[in-house]
């Protein structure tokens, strides 16, 4: 990570599904940028190795191993990173599962599994948090996708459940606002180097099919992900709430004439 153009000193993070690929991103960029993090996934092994990048001048990472599904285990680490650290500034939403499948071959648990990690999760996590976080600068970063609004063929499970983190997003934007808490979405395009892509576009033919469907002809970088998700906990974006931001080339604006 390049040198900060954020001050999170003596912010506490906590990034759900922190600990590979774009979230792990967005908590590296948060740490270089001075904030205290923690992170959960499921896998311990992740956990342990995310934990070991992410401390700073400030403070060690606290990792957490858990799955977001699970809102007493969810509840549970929040309780403890809020009695290590004394509150929470910033929290991510951003564990997920996807993969390529068409509906009428989705079995009921398939379809299940994908809504309860992004969609409940999510809200298990925000519901957790909440009571760290009331408190005007809070702020909320659930991780969307275009899916959201884009049917994609073979992943109406991943659209169904992004779309309803997106009215999560708006819905709690309003019933938190009063207390100064801010909820947004972002919706990052196609990252390269990451999990979800490897498995959306897994051959390389895949691939150069879905960069030159993207208006400025590449995938995206992890860091232009982190740099929304500092931007929008920032000061700077201190009126923005309720929003749901695609950092994706434009791609989601309508049909490219490169795809
Ligand atoms: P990733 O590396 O697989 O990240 C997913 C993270 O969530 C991992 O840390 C994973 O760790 C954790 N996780 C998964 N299921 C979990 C569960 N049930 N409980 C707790 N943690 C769980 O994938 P990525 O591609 O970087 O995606 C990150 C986010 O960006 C996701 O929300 C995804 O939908 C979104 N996104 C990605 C792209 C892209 O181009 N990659 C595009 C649009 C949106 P464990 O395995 O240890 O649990
Ligand atoms: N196609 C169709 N169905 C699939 C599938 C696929 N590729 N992968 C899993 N499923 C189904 C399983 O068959 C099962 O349904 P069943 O009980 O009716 O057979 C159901 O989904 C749950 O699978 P399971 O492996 O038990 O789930 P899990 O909770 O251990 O893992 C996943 C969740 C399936 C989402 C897994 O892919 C995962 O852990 N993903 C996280 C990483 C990721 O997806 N990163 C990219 C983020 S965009």
């Amino acid at each position: 990570m390049s040198a900060p153009h954020f001050d999170f000193t003596a912010k506490n993070v906590m990034v759900f599904g922190g600990t590979s690929g774009i979230n792990l991103g967005i908590a590296k960029g948060f740490a270089a940028a001075g904030a205290r993090l923690g992170v959960a996934s499921r896998s311990q092994d992740k956990v342990n190795a995310a934990v070991a990048q992410l401390g700073n001048d400030h403070g060690s990472a606290l990792g957490f191993s858990l799955d977001v599904r699970d809102a007493e285990a969810v509840q549970k680490a929040v309780h403890d990173f809020v009695t290590e650290r004394g509150k929470i500034d910033v929290l991510v939403s951003g564990a997920a599962g996807n993969f390529l499948a068409p509906a009428a071959g989705l079995s009921p648990n398939g379809f299940k599994s994908v809504i309860d990690i992004d969609l409940l999760g999510t809200f298990n996590v925000m519901r957790a948090a909440y009571e760290s976080l009331r408190k005007p600068g809070a702020s909320v970063i659930n991780i969307s996708a275009p899916q959201a609004w884009i049917a994609m063929p073979f992943q109406v499970h991943a659209c169904a459940a992004k779309a309803g983190i997106d009215q999560v997003t708006r819905t709690l934007a309003m019933e938190w606002g009063p207390e100064g808490v801010r909820v947004n979405s972002i919706a990052p395009g196609p990252i390269g180097g990451t999990e979800g892509m490897e498995r959306l576009a897994p051959t390389e033919e895949a691939a150069e099919h879905s960069k030159k469907a993207v208006p400025l002809g590449r995938w995206g970088e992890i860091e232009e992900i982190a740099n929304m998700a500092m931007f929008l906990s920032s000061d700077m974006a201190g009126y923005v709430s309720g929003a749901v931001i695609p950092v994706d080339g434009a791609s989601s604006c309508g049909r490219s004439m490169g795809g």
